[in-house]
């Protein structure tokens, strides 16, 4: 999707659709009043009738028939214009996209970023726009997406006196890019989006962006001695890999940030198979390296003045005759042992071989995703990734990332006790803890994985796919982790540049 942002007035602007932030009351945000007027008063007449609200969430769409060069009015409830957020109009621009697309329509202006006088209101609906319009249409041979919501411009109408960094909208064309390529990535089917084509993906976007890509192979696993992850895989006609990408922004010896992402590209659960029903959804279980390979290419594209490593671990977990058994004993990188008592716990067996891993770079902080456990998805719902963690700052300042770019996160405690858990009566670890606190369980076991590092944990199981459809959340994989992380990464760039 296209933005610019122009100097315009309302009233004259020639566009399909005019999109206009209101409030609980009528008139009570700019141009209401002269929008209303010019159609007859139909606006203050929706409100009296409740047709409209002007609640956060609520759009209404309507035509003009001429009375204004627009030919509609998108009318996009902000509430109460004293508790006007950014996420309320990252939400209300996604509404307002998600109805364009369901109209068909190409083009529209936009009003929304003017309802107060606040930083951040324009980047956030651009955000809210080009999220909320986007569609996985890789396979639509018929209805593509080519036709619909292409172009977005912000109006500057003079009264909004905000400062516009000349680079904000390139930066938020870069971050929405990146959301988008990892939601592709995520939405792709796992017949296409095998360990071998992610790990090809990897390399075309490092190449894209000068970043160095490593892909270690079976052969290289095996030397290495990744016990774990060569067992997950080991089901699979798609043998695994490990894919190692590297970004250097900054010169002066500083270490890196490791970012570490789930990739199991299907998750039959294996031996221990899952059930039948939606069991096609578990194609979005590599929806942490799709995280972290649209988070590395947003911050390459940014130019961040800071170093990071992606370790994304990728494998199939199929059932077949050569698979994992419960009751298999693995040795990982670690040299620690697992008994694998459940095949369909393999989350954490790839985690663990790769976090390993990434300690070899003495990064400053580890921070890994993963679509780990259907436990988080019955503690948190679908509305904040469970954080776990063993430093307080690290965690903190992702929480506060959280918050400010609407990626929210939940922490969970990881108390030694839960390790109780995790005994196996005959090696080090066992894989699964069985149905008490299983987010917790997992997140213990990754634990013992990343040795003094400062490390955290996301499971973002309940919030890597949207099942109905929201604001800027079509229905589909929504690329959680890329805004939050690169949030998070501008914040620490920030600091370092004073
Ligand atoms: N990939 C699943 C977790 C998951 C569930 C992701 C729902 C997204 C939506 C993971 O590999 C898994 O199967 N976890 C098991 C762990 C259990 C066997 C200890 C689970 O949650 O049931
Ligand atoms: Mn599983
Ligand atoms: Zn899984």
């Amino acid at each position: 999707m296209k933005f610019s942002v122009q100097a315009g007035n309302p009233l004259t602007c020639d566009t399909p659709a005019l999109i206009i932030g209101c409030g609980a009351e009528p008139a009570t945000t700019p141009f209401f009043d002269v929008v209303d007027e010019a159609l007859g008063g139909v606006l203050a007449r929706m409100y009296e009738s409740k047709e409209f609200s002007g609640k956060p969430g609520t759009v209404k769409v309507i035509h003009t028939l001429g009375a204004l060069p627009a030919q509609r009015i998108v009318l996009v409830g902000v509430g109460d214009l004293k508790e006007v957020t950014t996420e309320k109009i990252r939400r209300g621009a996604g509404g307002a996209a998600q109805a364009l697309v369901a109209a068909k329509i190409v083009s529209a202006a936009s009003l929304l970023h003017g309802v107060a006088p606040m930083a951040g209101l324009l980047e956030a609906s651009l955000e809210g726009f080009s999220l909320g319009s986007h569609r996985y249409d890789r396979y639509k041979t018929k209805d593509r997406q080519e036709v619909m919501l292409k172009e977005v411009t912000a109006l500057l109408t003079g009264t909004d006196d905000k400062e516009l960094p000349a680079n904000s909208v390139a930066t938020v064309e870069s971050v929405c890019n990146a959301v988008r390529m990892s939601r592709d990535l995520v939405a792709a089917p796992g017949n296409l989006a095998t360990p071998a084509y992610l790990a090809e993906q990897a390399g075309e976007i490092a190449g894209r962006l000068g970043m160095e890509c490593t892909i270690l192979d079976h052969p290289e696993l095996a030397r290495l001695g990744m016990g774990a992850l060569l067992a997950v895989g080991q089901g699979s006609r798609h043998p695994p890999r490990l894919v190692v990408l590297e970004y250097k922004g900054i010169n002066d010896g500083s270490p890196p940030i490791a970012l570490v992402g789930k990739g199991i590209t299907f998750d039959s659960g294996g031996i221990s198979l899952k059930p039948g029903a939606g069991m096609e959804l578990m194609k979005q279980d590599m929806a942490g390296a799709a995280a972290v390979l649209g988070t590395m290419q947003a911050v390459a594209a940014l130019k961040l003045p800071l170093n990071l490593v992606g370790v994304i671990p990728l494998a199939e977990n199929m059932p077949d005759g050569n698979a994992c058994k419960p009751g298999d004993v693995v040795t990982t990188l670690s040299g620690q042992t697992v008994e694998i008592n459940n095949t369909d716990a393999e989350g954490r067996l790839i985690l663990c071989d790769a976090l390993q891993y990434a300690q070899r770079f003495q990064p400053s902080a580890i921070i890994d995703l993963a679509t780990l456990t259907g436990a988080c998805v019955v503690a948190l719902g679908h509305n904040a990734t469970g954080a776990m963690g063993n430093d307080g700052e690290l965690l903190a300042a992702l929480l506060r990332a959280g918050e400010s770019s609407g990626e929210r996160l939940w922490e969970l405690p990881l108390w030694e006790e839960y390790g109780d858990l995790m005994k196996s009566d005959i090696a080090d670890l066992k894989n699964s803890g069985g149905p008490h606190a299983g987010t917790i369980s997992a997140g213990w076991f990754l634990k013992q994985f990343v040795g003094t590092h400062k490390w955290v944990h996301l499971d973002i199981a309940g919030t890597a796919w949207e099942d109905k459809g929201r604001h800027y959340l079509p229905k589909g994989a929504t690329g959680v982790g890329v805004r939050l992380l690169v949030k998070y990464l501008q914040g620490i760039a920030g600091e370092r540049m004073g």
